[in-house]
């Protein structure tokens, strides 16, 4: 029936819906941080070094999409979604340092603490989640709603990125490292690093058009599975892909215990599966108007980008 449901869907038009909105935010992303050459000058440098580089853009585009099932995408909601991303992009430099996954390699480039210094690269990653939460705010208030405040706005990103979020599952993912951990431990690390900023993403553009509650718990169900299904499909493409494909180190996760280890590549792979039906299935009241969030669940599924 969800494959039915996909072959309906009128592919090119929300396939290049889809890529109109990453081309919004690629453009508008530049525009709201402070330019390389304004004091201090290396901070700025590499915090648009790691915000501009060439990433998927899935969560802004997840915020983008949302909001424009229940209504419109306003310039004040595409700078709510570029928080989002400026969010995501604080972490990666985060969870690439060498005291974490001390990795070499993101979206096809060395990473930040490479290119700047560790000491640059954590001041960049603090410059960016700060923006992130002023420009949120700002826009927030600017907002006419009555379902929600711009403070539960401002609360579903601090939420989703505090220790109850992903610190908190990135703090888990650490600790875990080398150590036996069972499925239920490993759902909670996966739902957390990953899986709430994906939720956050989605709630934020529900709640940026004044959604009803009803349709932001569908619109949250929907998140969740699509969340943890995506950590799901990175850590396949850490073990089925090459350097190349991804833009980052792969076989990065050999001492990390993952879905792949614990259930192996088709056990993962079905899981995967499994939750991307799930996602789907929170849409069914949607119709059309849910298509571009059917596509993304089918980006997730191919592994690719939009
Ligand atoms: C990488 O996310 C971090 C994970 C949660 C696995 P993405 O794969 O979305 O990274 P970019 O933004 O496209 O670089
Ligand atoms: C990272 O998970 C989740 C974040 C919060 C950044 P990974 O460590 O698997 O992400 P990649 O593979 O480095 O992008
Ligand atoms: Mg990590
Ligand atoms: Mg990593
Ligand atoms: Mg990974």
């Amino acid at each position: 029936m969800i494959r039915k449901a996909v072959q309906r869907l009128r592919r090119p038009a929300v396939q290049s819906r889809l890529r109109e909105l990453v081309a919004d935010v690629n453009a508008r992303l530049p525009e709201l941080i402070p330019p390389g050459e304004e004091r201090p000058e290396t901070v700025h440098e590499a915090m648009a070094y790691a915000l501009l580089a060439p990433g998927k853009r899935l969560r802004p585009v997840l915020t983008l999409s949302v909001a424009e099932m229940f209504g419109e995408v306003t310039p004040r909601v595409l700078d709510l979604s570029c928080a989002i991303e400026m969010v995501h992009a604080c972490s990666l430099i985060l969870d690439d340092m060498p005291m974490m996954d001390d990795a070499e390699l993101r979206r096809g480039r060395e990473t930040t603490h490479r290119v700047y210094g560790e000491d640059v690269a954590i001041l960049a990653s603090f410059g960016l989640l700060n923006r992130a939460f002023g420009l949120a705010a700002e826009r927030a208030q600017e907002l006419t709603l009555s379902r929600y405040t711009s403070e539960d706005l401002i609360h579903l990103l601090t939420d989703a990125v505090g220790s109850r979020g992903l610190v908190g599952g990135q703090a888990l993912d650490l600790e875990a490292e080398g150590e036996e951990i069972d499925l239920d431990r490993l759902e909670y690390i996966h739902s957390h690093k990953t899986g709430a900023l994906f939720t956050a993403a989605a709630e934020l553009g529900a709640m940026a058009v004044d959604a009803r509650r009803r349709d932001l718990g569908a619109v949250t169900r929907f998140a969740k599975n699509l969340g943890l299904a995506f950590q799901i499909a990175d850590d396949l493409l850490d073990v089925l892909s090459t350097t190349e494909e991804t833009g980052k180190d792969s076989h990065q996760d050999e001492a990390k215990t993952t879905f792949v280890k614990l259930l192996g590549v088709p056990g993962a792979e079905a899981l995967c599966g499994e939750l991307l039906d799930f996602a789907m299935e929170s849409l069914s009241g949607f119709g059309r108007k849910a298509d571009p969030l059917r596509e993304l669940a089918e980006v997730v599924r191919r592994r690719g980008r939009i």
